[in-house]
This record gives structure tokens, sequence and C-alpha cells, in this order.
């Protein structure tokens, strides 16, 4: 086998392993995959402004995230059913996270369990992204499962009342193998079509007057996931989130919004000092992580580069991914003139094209 030696080599690899239905639902998009191919195309369109003549021989890619320190500003998205990538699933990227000194999100849709995730890596920071179900008592059991497994973040993905239609699953007719069990939600879920089954048990009905109940219910810091404008970042820091990930769940949901990258700094100018803001989609380069720092981000999220380790080797591939990544941010770093991620600014990106 050829080195693989970047996020796109690890992407052709783990495409020729997998079937086609898993291959497309990892790799699909919504739609006509506008967002889709959005998110990627942006880091085209910014370029960096590197300062020469600074001291970096010593660099550090480390940050700190809600309170926890990192390794690096990029933290594992929340993907759901990572076992159709490799058998270990959730339990192998939990590990290679922690081996690479970084935090990962469990989605509710995965085959284990809060405390299940803790015992893989203990001690290592773990948050959960919550789909929020019409069945309230389930979701406060849920919650505390959450807490008990020391879980240190909430993450509730707000860009998902319905599930988006993604073509590229209805083409390949693909379905969740049988024994793929998904214990975090209150009913078992369809195998085929299991998106819009998803979107029957999700609660559409929810409003910002509901984040004073989770708040209330779950004292864990808050992060809204799917922002995308200024007037909702505005709302989620009245509202006490901590943190909000600018992200359109990777061209998943709405077709036709726009790449993430693009509306970060709106949306960090709205949030204030007071909310941390996150940012993920289409990162395949740590200089997409260094563009997303310029543009006002604390740290980015990666959900499918990590996915395509997983699926080449496992713990090993998604650590392999991350650690690659990591590397790509130092040199990045150094290249720019920055020896820490705070020290990157607005002052080192520029809109690509010639000066007007
Ligand atoms: C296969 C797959 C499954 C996903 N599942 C979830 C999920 O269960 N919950 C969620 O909030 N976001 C989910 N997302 C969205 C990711 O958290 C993240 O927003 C997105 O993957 C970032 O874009 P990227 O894949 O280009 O890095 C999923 C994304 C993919 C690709």
């Amino acid at each position: 086998m050829t080195e693989l030696v970047n996020v796109d080599d690890f992407e052709a690899a783990a495409r020729e392993r997998l079937d086609p239905g898993p291959y497309g639902y990892y790799a699909g998009g919504s739609g006509d995959e506008q967002t889709l191919r959005a998110n990627a195309a942006a880091f085209g369109r910014w370029e960096l402004r590197p300062r020469v003549l600074v001291d970096v021989d010593e660099v550090s890619t480390a940050t700190t995230v809600l309170g926890a320190e990192l390794s690096m500003p990029l933290l594992v998205a929340p993907t759901a059913f990572q076992r159709l990538a490799h058998p270990e699933g959730e339990l192998a990227m939990a590990r290679a996270a922690a081996a690479a000194g970084t935090a990962m999100c469990l989605s509710t849709l995965s085959s284990v369990t809060p405390a299940e995730l803790a015992d893989a890596a203990p001690g290592a920071p773990q948050w959960f992204q919550l789909y929020w179900s019409r069945d309230r008592g389930f979701t406060q059991e849920l919650l505390a499962a959450v807490v008990e497994a020391g879980f240190r973040a909430l993450m509730l993905t707000v860009d998902f009342p319905v599930a988006g239609r993604r073509e590229r699953d209805i083409r390949e007719a693909f379905a969740l193998p049988d024994d793929l069990a998904s214990p975090n939600l209150p009913v078992a879920l369809a195998r085929r079509d299991f998106h819009a089954a998803l979107g029957g048990i999700v609660d559409a009905r929810l409003t910002w007057r509901d984040l004073e109940w989770l708040r209330s219910t779950c004292e864990l810091p808050l992060v809204l996931k799917g922002v995308l404008t200024a007037e909702d970042a505005l709302l989620a820091a009245e509202h006490g989130a901590a943190a909000v990930v600018v992200s359109n769940h990777g061209g998943r949901q709405l077709d036709g919004v726009p790449a993430t990258l693009d509306v970060l700094p709106e949306v960090a100018e709205a949030a204030g000092e007071n909310v941390e803001v996150l940012v993920d989609g289409g990162i395949r380069r740590g200089t997409d992580v260094l563009k997303a720092l310029a543009l006002g981000a604390q740290a980015a999220l990666t959900g499918r580069a990590v996915l395509w380790g997983l699926a080449v080797d496992g713990e090993q591939g998604a650590a392999r991914v991350l650690a690659l990544l990591r590397e790509e941010v130092e040199v990045g770093l150094k290249l720019l003139g920055c020896r820490t991620p705070a020290e990157v600014t607005r002052a080192h990106v520029r809109l690509a094209g010639p000066a007007v």
C-alpha cells in the first residue's frame, strides 16, 4: 500500500474499503450537495498572510476549549454510527482522540452508551451530542447518564428538526445493519429510511425557551451546534450557551446554506466575549484550521476526516489522521509566524484575489 500522506489519501483508501452504502452515507450531503461543496471550497477563497522573522523555534499547538486543555485546536465532531467504519467504532475513536490529546463528542446515534465511551478512554475530555427526543423522561435519564459518566459538555444539535434529504442514501437503498444498536434513543430505529424515522423521534417543537429546562436538568456547559447567523448567536448568548458551533452539519441538512467559514466572522462578532465559537465543515488540512482561527474560531471540529482514518485502520487510522492534522497545524503556525493558536488573528488572512 502506498503511504497515506494526507486526509484525501485516507478518504481514497476508505472508499476502497467501505461498501458503497456506508461510504455514500459518510461522504454525502443533502439535495444537490451545494453546501457540502461550498464548505471545502471556502478554504480556497481565503489566503494566509504570513509574518516573517518571528522567533518560531518553540511552537505549541495546545489550546483551551471550555476549560479543557487540548493538544490542538481541533476536536472530533459527533458522527453517527461509527461501527459502519470499523467494528470497534466509537470506542476506537475515543482511544484515538485521547491518544491525540483532544476531545471527542459522542453522537446520540452511537452504538455505545456514554458510560461505555468513558470506560474506553478514562479521564479523557468527552462531550455528548444530544438529539432531543419527544420523550422528555428518556432525555432526562440520558442526560443523567451523561453526567454520571463524567462528560464535560452537552452539545445540542439545533439544525435537525427533521433530517435533510440525502439522495446518495436513497439511490443506494442504504440500510443500517440489523446488529447495530442505538441505546441512546427511546425507541428502536428503522433500518431503512432511518433518517426519516429519526425525524419522528427528535422533537421538532423545541424553541429557545426549552433551553431553560435543559439547563436546569443538566449542569454541563451547553454548546449549541448548528448556528449560522449573527441573530442566533446573540440568542445563544442571551440563553446562557457556553459555546456555539458554526456548522451546517457537514452539508447534510439544509442544502443552500453558506459555507461555515464564510459566516464564521459574523457569528464570532455577535457571540461576544462570553461564548466560545467553534466551527466545523470541510476541514482537510492544518491550514484550514488556521484560517478558521483567523476568522474568529477558538477551535475547529472534524467529522469525515477522522471517519476516513477509522475506516482505514480503526483506532490507529483515526490516530494517524489526528496526528497528521496536528503536525500540519504546527508547521502552518511556524510558517505563518505564530507561536500559539491564540496568536493567529484576522490580520493573518485575506480574501483571495488581486487587491482592488
Ligand atoms: C456520517 C456523518 C454522521 C454525522 N452524524 C451526526 C450526528 O449524529 N450528530 C450531529 O450533531 N452531527 C452529525 N454529523 C455532522 C458532524 O458533526 C459535523 O458537523 C460535520 O461532519 C462536519 O463536517 P466535515 O465532515 O466536513 O468535517 C455527521 C456527519 C457525518 C459526515
